[in-house]
């Protein structure tokens, strides 16, 4: 039998880390409900936990496996992707500097654009696979934290984690990955060079489009993630416990749901570039795509299901393919097992830079050949 230390995600994923009961012998941990845990006789604490926004039972399996998958010392849960993300800028004082990139999350991004408002916290947004603009953004002992996605959501330009992590290491600064859309099956950006790892566990860890939750992973147990930890527990973003089980249960087929994912997306992508109705498809896994080979050393097990398309003509014709298709459901969010499309620059509103002819694809893992007939029928009806 192999050694259970050397386990490989896939094992460690099905098996929740080999999860076998000591008192009943169950192979599927427990959901635990009690927000508060008794005391002994003198007073001191019968076991780990003392009061469930701190942490609960239910977490510690999902948490412990999550980091483990990481190559982390440690992860946290939280309420949602976005609770996750923004505890790492709560650790931020007035005066401190962040760079982050033009092209994110837009919600996120939202969120940054509020605490340079309210808490004179200074924000640079610059073009990450730009390395000599990431290095003019540095501002050393003031930059407190480098915010990157490897592959930015929604155009999925592909950014150099390991060379922008160099730059913010040089200069001070801790790096955070919003790995959200490469999970640690195909990507562990602490190996390359991150510091904090961030994923919306509502996307692929979850996958199936019925849990919010969002998770941080961290390298090293220092003094920035004892701070992030106050901030988990003093602002009670925590999950409750029924969700946590049910990403604990989506997780364990992760891999195997990845593997279809990617193999859906990179069929879509082929079969649709140099389409006479498509300008452009963006997905990392084409040859064709200008950040291909940097994509091909930081997603070793498969590029996924995230995939955007520019179709011929502007927003009225994006919004019709959407809105035509009959297998994509027209709806936000992503890394889950049915396909979505999304006009995406309708989504993000007035303030968006995402081209109007662009509709983001989440793509599942139905059969590729109906998702790929889908399309085809709407984008014959275009016009
Ligand atoms: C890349 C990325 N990061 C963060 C988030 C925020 O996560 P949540 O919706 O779980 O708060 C999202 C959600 O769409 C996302 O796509």
């Amino acid at each position: 039998m192999a050694n259970r230390n050397d386990l490989s995600p896939r094992s460690l994923l099905a098996q929740a880390m080999h999860y076998i009961d000591k008192e009943t012998g169950a192979v599927v941990p427990p959901i635990h409900t009690s927000t508060t845990y008794a005391r002994d006789a003198d007073y001191e604490l019968t076991g780990d936990y003392v009061y469930s926004r701190y942490g609960n039972p239910t977490d510690t399996p999902v948490e412990r496996l999550i980091a483990r998958l990481e190559d982390g010392a440690e992860a946290r849960l939280f309420a949602s992707g976005l609770a996750a993300a923004t505890a790492v800028f709560e650790t931020l004082s007035t005066g401190d500097h962040v760079v982050a990139p033009k092209v994110m999350y837009h919600g996120l991004q939202d969120w940054l654009r509020r605490i340079v408002e309210k808490r004179a916290v200074e924000v640079d947004f610059v073009d990450p696979r730009d390395l000599d603009a990431v290095s003019a953004a540095m501002r050393p002992g003031q930059t407190k934290i480098l915010w990157v996605e490897p592959a930015a959501n929604p155009t999925w330009d592909v950014v150099d984690v390991a060379a922008c992590a160099e730059i913010a290491h040089a200069a001070g600064a801790t790096v955070g990955v919003d790995s959200t859309v490469a999970p640690p099956v195909t990507t562990r950006a602490l190996s390359l060079g991150a510091d904090i790892v961030f994923h919306s566990a509502t996307k692929y860890l979850n996958g199936h489009s019925d849990v919010l939750g969002g998770v941080l992973i961290t390298k090293a147990e220092d003094a920035f993630w004892e701070d992030i930890k106050v901030v988990r527990a003093k602002l009670g973003a925590v999950m409750g416990p029924h969700e946590v089980w049910l990403l604990l249960r989506g997780m364990r087929t992760l891999s195997v749901r990845f593997e279809r994912h990617s193999e859906n997306a990179l069929r879509i992508a082929s079969h649709f570039e140099g389409h006479p109705k498509i300008e452009r498809v963006l997905y990392p896994g084409l040859p064709s795509h200008p950040g291909h080979d940097i994509a091909k050393r930081q997603m070793t097990n498969g590029y996924g299901g995230m995939m955007s398309i520019c179709v011929v003509g502007g927003a009225d014709e994006a919004r019709k393919v959407a809105a035509t298709c009959n297998l994509f459901i027209p709806a936000t969010s992503l890394g889950g097992v049915e396909s979505l499309i999304e006009h995406r620059a309708t989504v993000e509103g007035p303030h968006s830079l995402v081209p109007k002819n662009l509709l983001r694809l989440s793509v599942g893992i139905e059969d590729a050949d109906d998702l790929i007939a889908d399309l085809e029928q709407a984008l014959e009806r275009m016009n």
